[in-house]
């Protein structure tokens, strides 16, 4: 199963959008080596990039609410610290389990519904307060 990024998911601003892609892209690699069989070694370089990438992600939105002063920006922000700790939680639980397939399924879809949520609701809100107050 893959998971396609698609334009119900824009939110308008560039940037935000091009990294939204390149999550989805990542995971997607994720789940590419869960179904290729890849093993530990690869399974966890990928889930590792991911989350890497999810952490850069997350900082250059936060730089962004800082910058246009964001009313919602320490919710924001402590939602986006809050899913940091549980991809942590959940990448030290599956190299403590061995990748168990169960967990590892689990995480792809956990942190897929996760961001499908995240994009359509905090995002989608961020992204059109900073549009509404760049173009001014
Ligand atoms: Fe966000």
């Amino acid at each position: 199963m893959h998971y396609n990024w698609d334009s119900a998911l824009e939110t308008g601003h560039e940037l935000i959008d091009n990294q939204h892609k390149q999550l989805f892209a990542k995971l997607n690699s994720l789940v590419d080596a869960y179904n290729d069989n890849k093993g530990k070694a690869e399974l966890e370089k990928t889930l590792e990039f991911l989350a890497a990438y999810t952490i850069k992600h997350f900082n250059d939105e936060e730089t962004l609410q800082v910058k246009y002063d964001y009313p919602d920006y320490l919710r924001h922000k402590t939602i986006h610290t809050d899913f940091k700790n549980k991809v942590t939680d959940m990448v030290g639980q599956l190299k403590q389990n061995g990748y168990d397939d169960k967990l590892m399924q689990e995480t792809i879809v956990v942190v897929a519904d996760w961001l499908l949520n995240h994009i359509k609701g905090d995002d989608f809100r961020m992204a059109a307060y900073v549009k509404a107050h760049s173009d001014i």
